[in-house]
């Protein structure tokens, strides 16, 4: 049976989620809003991350505290629009590694291309969260994750902002143990391999490269 998929229902991340979708909306502020959304995306997917007891001094006494235990996160961006959401996850996970995977969809196959890879080299021992705003045909999902897993990593949680069915079911034939985290579910893919009523290019729109 395939890992679970999350729909974060929030209604902070479907308000921020509408205005982002909006085709008037600028680079800046389509930025500002992905950043926003990563951060509220990170509260939930470390949602149930185990706590372990910890001594505290308090300005009045000792306390047993809870802090979080044992693996450390890596935050694994596909560039480039996984980048979105890194700033604002970082400011929430600060001290998370970041690993880097370069993809791009050949225009024509629509396969993913790697270009670039630079992880920590203690895969294994992290749980690693994979980033990327779209989840279309989930060629390059599946394939960052085939590369993370080659480099160690068992513990991997994969988090986007839109979903196409498509690609969910793709997604979880390739890799059934990772679960995802989506702020929605969209309708489907168009013959370009855009998710439908989506967002348009989320890198362009990122990074103003229309
Ligand atoms: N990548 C995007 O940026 N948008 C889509 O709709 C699909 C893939």
């Amino acid at each position: 049976m395939a890992a679970s998929v999350t729909v974060v229902d929030h209604p902070l991340v479907q308000h921020k989620l509408t205005l982002l979708r909006d085709r008037e909306r600028s680079t800046q502020g389509f930025r500002n809003l992905l950043n926003e959304i990563g951060m509220l995306l990170a509260y939930e997917v470390t949602r149930d991350l185990p706590l372990e007891p910890v001594m505290i001094e308090t300005p009045i006494q000792t306390m047993e505290g809870r802090q979080i235990q044992g693996k450390k996160l890596v935050l694994a961006p596909i560039l480039r629009a996984g980048v979105g959401f890194l700033d604002g996850m970082l400011s929430l996970l600060p001290s998370a590694r970041v690993a880097h995977i370069g993809l791009y969809r050949d225009p024509d196959t629509l396969e993913a291309v790697e270009y670039y890879f630079k992880a920590p080299s203690d895969l294994a021992d992290r749980t690693v969260l994979v980033l990327d705003p779209m989840l279309a045909t989930a060629n390059s999902a599946v394939a960052a994750l085939q590369r993370l897993k080659q480099r160690g990593a068992q513990d991997l949680r994969f988090v986007c902002l839109l979903a196409a069915p498509e690609g969910i079911a793709r997604f979880q034939a390739a890799h059934p143990d990772v679960p995802i985290w989506t702020a929605a579910i969209d309708s489907h893919l168009d013959d370009h391999g855009y998710i439908v009523p989506g967002l348009g290019d989320a890198g362009d729109r990122m990074y103003g490269t229309r």
